[in-house]
């Protein structure tokens, strides 16, 4: 297997630690060989809390990946979320470099886009992503690629997400620990969009929602551009701490529950299921309706989407989301979830699995792997794009400013 052909991606979830080995295939496309997980425990709500078990996790997965793949793996793009993360869209604009009679160069777009992105930000706080939405040259608007174009004029709308610079360096540190390089940094609802959306939903406009263990993503495109993205605090582990406390069971028995008769719309489940519920203390498990285990799980799903929902109205973005709603990640299992999410947006809603990709698809075909699938789809895209990715090391840093030091020079002379 040739190195320079080998993607990773390192999804670090609340509740699994998941890597994706892809490898490019002759056609551009990407192969998934091999693939290692392991059950969580460092994080809460999406952000690093304990870096010696979060990198003993990363390792645990790691070692399964590079087993069934038969290689040993260097770099990693790895997922960020939590709700440190802000996001917000910006503009940039410059005049074209005279060089090559006005027309728009790769160096003119790189430099817009650090226009765009020379914004004030807080000290404790670091830019993630730059994604650009769309440029304008001289008047014209809603171009995808000025690169050749001819103007004097170019601007920029970009789409900035942040992240407390303390998350993303324990991300890194635990990466790092387990004997990782980091690749690059990508914000989860990015990678999960990657690998679950298709092109004509990104275009006609749509939302996609990645209920995980510990957070909430939201990712928002119209036009076919990325428009909005954020990040809650909130997921499964609260659906299943409701229940415990709801049943009043041990946490694993709540979880087992969710994931076995778990139903997002308590109108959906008769009334005359029943299910076996443990007891705490010692005591002998009883025997409850099925409908009430539903009726603790529905508010809290309500409120998710209800928060969800009040970020897309406060961004105006419910009317213009034409393709309605992908629901993914872990939660998105959950029997009935697109039903109660088709009643609080009414809109369409559709579960969003991970496709596109071949290989060893039967492994990652499920909606928990939307972001790790996404990942490698990420680092694909960038490799084949030439694109090298900020958070690598810092020799590379170095190696790359000077690169761009050597634009800056091309420019003048
Ligand atoms: N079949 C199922 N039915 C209901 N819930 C499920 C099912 N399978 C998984 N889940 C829930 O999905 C959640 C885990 O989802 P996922 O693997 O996407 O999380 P994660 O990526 O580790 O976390 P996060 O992205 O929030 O950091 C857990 O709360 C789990 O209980
Ligand atoms: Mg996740």
């Amino acid at each position: 297997m040739a190195k320079e052909n080998i993607v990773v991606g390192l999804d670090i979830g609340t509740t699994k630690i998941c890597v994706i080995i892809g490898e490019i295939n002759n056609s551009g496309g990407v192969d998934i060989v091999g693939i290692g997980i392991s059950p969580s425990k460092g994080l809460r709500k999406g952000v690093v809390i304990n870096l010696e078990s979060t990198t003993k996790s990363i390792e645990r997965a790691l070692e399964e990946a590079e087993l069934m793949a038969g290689i040993n793996i260097e770099r990693a793009y790895v997922g960020i979320a939590g709700g440190h993360i802000k996001c917000f869209n910006s503009r940039g604009v410059i005049a074209v470099s005279r060089k090559k009679h006005d027309e728009v160069t790769v160096q003119d777009v790189e430099r817009v886009l650090e226009a765009a992105k020379a914004i004030a930000i807080p000290l404790d706080r670091e830019v993630i992503h730059v994604l650009p939405q769309e440029y304008i040259v001289d008047d014209q608007d809603g171009i995808r690629d000025p690169v050749g174009m001819v103007g004097v004029r170019l601007e920029a709308e970009v789409h900035i997400v942040t992240g407390a610079i303390t998350s993303a360096q324990n991300v890194i540190r635990s990466v790092n620990k387990a004997g990782l390089e980091v690749e690059d940094i990508v914000l989860e609802p990015l990678g999960s969009s990657l690998s679950v959306l298709s092109d004509e939903e990104r275009e006609l406009g749509v939302a996609i929602i990645d209920i995980g263990g510990g957070t909430t993503d939201l990712a928002v495109f119209i036009n076919g551009s990325i428009r909005h993205t954020s990040v809650l605090p909130i997921g499964g582990d609260h659906v299943t701490n409701d229940i415990a406390i709801g049943l009043r069971t041990p946490n694993s028995a709540a979880e087992d529950l969710k994931i076995k008769h778990g139903c997002a719309k308590a109108s959906l489940v008769s009334k005359d299921e029943e299910i076996e519920v443990a007891s705490v203390g010692g005591r002998r498990s009883r025997s409850m309706q099925k409908q009430i285990l539903a009726e603790i799980i529905e508010p809290r799903m309500e409120e998710v989407f209800s928060l969800i929902k009040n970020e897309m109205v406060k961004g105006g973005f419910d009317d213009l989301v034409a393709a309605g709603l992908v629901i993914t990640g872990g939660m998105a299992n959950l029997e009935g979830i697109c039903e109660l999410a088709e009643k609080t947006f009414e809109m369409p809603v559709r579960v969003g699995i991970p496709v596109g990709v071949g290989g060893l698809i039967d492994v990652v075909n499920g909606p928990a792997f939307a972001t790790g699938v996404g990942l490698v789809k990420y680092g694909v895209q960038a490799k084949l794009e030439g694109r090298q990715g900020q958070f690598r090391d810092q020799k590379n840093m170095f190696v790359s400013i000077l690169a761009r030091m050597k634009h800056w020079f091309e420019d003048f002379f």
